[in-house]
């Protein structure tokens, strides 16, 4: 591990150093190096990178930056699914002073766009050759009536877990669960032992990343599909989605006492110190178990939730460009080609968890979960099982995604019957439609 993280900050520096075209070949004393690169301006970046892994991984792009002369003027809002940062955003953009750039998601993205607050990159992305390397289903939103304005810097899927390998060998499991009812039988074992099964993180975006990945499992991807991207009432109210109800229910009696309100980072830390046997989370959670020094395969495991085998929940983190000053252009111009610099995908990707958002990057550097990322994706992506994660704004405009955050989380913290949950689901769905 730790010839790993050297290794990327090698790479992030000496692709500083690369990249710092005005490094002159002339100075020949390397300390002056960064004295003599030209001050190119500042950007201020919006967004909710604060955990260990998450906040080393940002570190790659500030360090790239700063030796280009770019200086870095941080603005962390703590809060998954950046639901906290679109507010602060809101705030920012109303008094007329947007930052530079901003991590944003899925449908967020198509909103500001909308509004008309975002730069338009297609100068740059015509000349870097963009629309031939990014994904469709990421260009889909990085791009606004055919305009580029968002730079996607990874594909996250979210349909994962993070098992601890010690405990899995103590409770006698050798191979990843394939279906549901293998996943309880471990979750039992793990309970009879008297570990916490599963770490929870009770927040409504956990609860509806757990949520989208057991309905997906239940139903299948067409169901999927119906439900929360083409928002179809017969499949908000089916059996289906009842079982899926049903099944929340029984994952939470697998719970510790004080999952509410717990952070993910944290739920993850369970698991990397034993105390917790599995964690349903996006691959973000790997960038904690690599921050800790744990190995995949050697000190903890990654596998697809059980049942959704061949398909992929995703959501990219982008970052937004908004309209900034003239005086701002060229520091934002640098960033958002950077992001996309097939060397940096993979210096930040390797420390991030997720994989790169482009299509033409190697996957050598990548570990194990890392590799079988890509592959899975480069074939859901062929099969047409690539969908949008609905917790992270990929599947539904953020209205529909807050609307179903709250009967989800509603009903996994009280006794609302999997019955009432279809029926308040659906009513939530049609009344945040547009
Ligand atoms: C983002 C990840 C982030 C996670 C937890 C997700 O919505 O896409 O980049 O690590 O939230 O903060």
């Amino acid at each position: 591990m730790t010839i790993r993280v050297l290794k990327t900050t090698f790479i992030a520096s000496a692709l500083a150093m690369a990249l710092a075209g005005t490094v002159a070949a002339e100075d020949t004393k390397p300390k002056d190096a960064a004295a003599s690169v030209k001050k190119v301006g500042e950007v201020e970046v919006l967004h909710w990178w604060t955990a260990g892994g998450e906040a080393k991984a940002l570190g790659v792009l500030k360090e790239m930056l700063e030796g280009q002369g770019v200086s870095w003027k941080d603005m962390p809002v703590a809060g998954g699914g950046g639901e906290k940062a679109m507010t602060v955003l809101r705030s920012r953009v109303q008094a007329g002073n947007p930052p530079t750039a901003v991590q944003m998601l899925g449908f967020d993205i198509r909103d500001w766009a909308k509004e008309g607050a975002t730069a338009n990159l297609d100068d740059l992305a015509t000349k870097e050759g963009w629309e031939k390397v990014v994904p469709e289903a990421l260009q889909a939103f990085s791009r606004y009536e055919g305009h580029w304005v968002a730079s996607p810097v990874n594909v996250h899927s979210t349909n994962w877990v993070w098992a601890n390998k010690k405990v899995m060998d103590d409770l006698g499991v050798t191979e990843a669960p394939k279906d549901f009812d293998a996943l309880i039988s471990i979750l039992d074992k793990a309970k009879e032992k008297g570990i916490t099964p599963l770490a929870i993180g009770g927040q409504p975006w956990q609860e509806a990343t757990l949520f989208e990945a057991v309905a997906l499992s239940t139903g299948g991807p067409e169901f999927y599909k119906k439900a929360f991207i083409d928002l179809d009432k017969d499949a908000l109210t089916s059996d289906n989605m009842k079982k899926t109800f049903d099944r929340m229910k029984k994952l939470r009696s697998y719970a510790d006492a004080n999952f509410s309100g717990r952070d993910w980072n944290l739920a993850a830390g369970m698991v990397i110190e034993g105390k917790a046997a599995l964690q349903v989370m996006g691959d973000w959670a790997k960038g904690e178990f690599l921050n800790a020094k744990k190995v995949p395969d050697t000190d903890f495991l990654c596998y697809r939730f059980p049942g959704t085998q061949g398909n992929v929940t995703f959501n990219a983190d982008q970052f937004v460009m908004f309209k900034v000053k003239d005086d701002q252009t060229e520091a934002q111009n640098l960033m958002a080609k950077d992001v996309m610099d097939p060397k940096f995908q993979i210096a930040f990707n390797l420390v991030k968890g997720s994989v790169p958002a482009r299509t033409d990057v190697s996957d050598a550097e990548f570990d194990a979960c890392g590799k079988k990322g890509m592959k899975d994706l480069a074939e859901a992506s062929k099969g047409g099982t690539l969908l949008g994660s609905m917790a992270h704004g990929y599947a539904a405009p953020a209205a529909v995604k807050n609307a179903i955050y709250d009967v989800v989380t509603k009903h996994f913290n009280s006794d609302v019957s999997a019955d009432d949950a279809v029926k308040q689901l659906a009513a939530a769905v049609e009344g945040a439609k547009e």
